[in-house]
């Protein structure tokens, strides 16, 4: 019965197609440095359906921000979890990125022919770092409006566009409610858009390119590089 469902599954969507190319597929040597890539991917699983959680309960205006985020944390089941997972997560997803770039970096990974998985991964990390700079506000409190208030200041010194970004912003010359729905705004919707984007197209040169093989010793690559192979 399993089985006739999987076949008329099969014919129609091309599962073992799919599982050929994306998973059941030849790759070179590895080691446990290769799976921060992954893990990262499953910190922005876990940030996106906290997140969706979040959203059910949070309210971003000045006036409820920081009362909704009270009773997430302390009325809503699971609520301090859920939240917690977001917080932490946060953190944790930036280590993890930063982590993972500096390991394409030592193995070389950024070389030909994977200059443009370097130039989306350079993007998805100013994604991840819009991301928590953004969300440091939501919670609306003394903490988030002051680093805000320093956060949107640091542009203003650039020249010529710096008074207009820090405008831009704050949807104003100070902060208020129109920079809460703006931060709002762009957390959940335009920068997870731009993270699927950038996300899909890192994905598919993974797929297509396939995996930097392990760093060879310096000293076997120079014995082969004298011995002309
Ligand atoms: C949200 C952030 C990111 C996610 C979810 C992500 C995900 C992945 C995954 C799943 C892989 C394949 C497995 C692996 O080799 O680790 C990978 C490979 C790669 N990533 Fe990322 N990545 C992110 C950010 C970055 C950043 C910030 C850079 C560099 C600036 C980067 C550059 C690369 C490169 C060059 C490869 C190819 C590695 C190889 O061929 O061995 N990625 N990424």
């Amino acid at each position: 019965m399993v089985g006739l469902v999987f076949n008329w599954l099969d014919d129609r969507l091309g599962i073992r197609d799919l599982d050929a190319a994306l998973v059941s597929r030849n790759v070179p040597k590895l080691n446990w440095w290769y799976t921060l890539g992954f893990a990262a991917l499953f910190t922005f699983i876990i940030m996106s359906v906290s997140g969706m959680f979040l959203a059910v309960y949070y309210a971003p205006t000045p006036d409820h921000a920081w009362m909704s985020i009270k009773f997430i944390t302390q009325q809503v089941t699971f609520g301090k979890w859920v939240r917690g997972l977001h917080h932490y997560g946060a953190s944790m997803m930036v280590i993890i990125v930063v982590m993972h770039m500096l390991q394409v970096f030592f193995y070389g990974a950024y070389k030909y022919p994977r200059e443009l998985t370097w130039i989306s991964g350079v993007a998805l990390l100013g994604v991840v770092m819009g991301l928590g700079f953004t969300g440091y506000l939501l919670p609306w409190d003394q903490k988030a409006y002051w680093a805000t208030v320093v956060g949107t200041q640091v542009p203003e010194v650039l020249p010529i566009v710096g008074p207009i970004s820090k405008v831009a912003l704050r949807g104003g010359e100070s902060l208020g409610a129109l920079t809460l729905t703006r931060f709002y705004a762009i957390h959940m919707l335009m920068l997870p858009a731009l993270m699927l984007v950038f996300l899909g197209l890192h994905m598919y040169l993974i797929v297509r390119i396939g995996i930097t093989p392990l760093p060879e010793k310096l000293d076997e690559a120079y014995d082969r590089v004298k011995a002309g192979n």
